[in-house]
């Protein structure tokens, strides 16, 4: 692709594959995140196996006041500034915990949501004054449908969801481009424990990150990751709601 591309959440498993995939694929990055060690240690090995100029930024989803500049350190890493940006970050707390503790329920929609929204709009100002570019983010198929397991974690994502959605619809004059990305579950750090690793449905983030950077190649709207997740959640959508809401889900 020969772009130069924002990573931001770079430490995740889903964003360490799909660094590794975009670089791969030729493009040069900004990998930013919250752990600078573990950042330097992934900007050496893409150095090393894909040869690619890759940078590090520091970044806290928590901390608002420090977007605009964290957007103006990423641009000045190019010398024609970079062309799209894939927002990874995400947190996915127990549901029990979220539904007693306030700060825990704030969290979910400030970093889910809240501050995914403020970065995107920084972003998408830059690359609607430009005419071209592209914004990803990773949503979740757990946003299609609220489930008494995690609906605090699902309501931020599909507030995620609708947010791409218009964010869309109102770049579409100027050649912007957003992806939405809609995962089912993946082998991270985040389903460790919560999925069975056995599950056939649990998806290797190498797979996942395969599918995100052909996605982001080709100027999709919306994937469901892996693709299988489109039909489960189109059935689990037809459920009405007077049968739904007594399952146990
Ligand atoms: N895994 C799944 O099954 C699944 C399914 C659907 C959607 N998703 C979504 O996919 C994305 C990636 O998930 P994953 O499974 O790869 O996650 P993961 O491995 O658990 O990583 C979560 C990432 O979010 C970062 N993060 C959390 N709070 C942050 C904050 N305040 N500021 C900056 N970064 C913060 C973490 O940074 P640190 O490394 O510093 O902790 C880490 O990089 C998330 O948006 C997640 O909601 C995942």
């Amino acid at each position: 692709m020969n772009e130069a591309i924002v990573v931001v959440g770079a430490t995740s498993g889903i964003a360490k594959a799909l660094c590794a995939e975009l670089a791969r694929d030729g493009n040069d990055l900004v990998i930013a995140g919250r752990d600078l060690e573990e950042l330097g240690r992934q900007a050496d090995d893409l150095r090393i196996r894909f040869q690619r100029e890759i940078f590090v930024e520091r970044f806290d989803a928590l901390q608002y006041d420090g977007l605009p500049s964290f957007w103006s350190n990423c641009i000045l890493h190019f010398p024609n500034g970079p062309t799209g940006v894939v927002v990874c970050f995400g947190y996915l707390p127990e549901q029990s915990d979220a539904q007693r503790d306030g700060a825990v329920l704030r969290q979910s929609f400030d970093v889910n949501l809240v501050s995914v929204a403020a970065l995107m709009e920084i972003a998408a100002a830059y690359f609607e004054q430009r005419k071209s570019g592209f914004l990803a983010a990773i949503s979740s198929v757990a946003g299609d449908r609220g489930r008494q397991s995690n609906y605090l974690y699902g309501a931020p994502k599909a507030g995620l969801s609708a947010y791409l959605q218009g964010l869309r619809n109102r770049l579409q004059p100027s050649g912007v481009h957003v992806l939405t990305i809609k995962p089912g579950f993946v082998a991270t750090r985040m389903t460790f424990g919560r999925v069975n690793p056995k599950s056939p449905l649990l998806a290797s983030p190498q797979r996942v990150a395969r599918h995100i950077c052909r996605a982001i190649r080709r100027r999709k709207n919306v994937i469901y990751t892996p693709p299988i997740w489109r039909f489960i959640m189109t059935v689990i959508r037809a459920i009405p709601e007077t049968i739904f809401k007594r399952l146990k889900l």
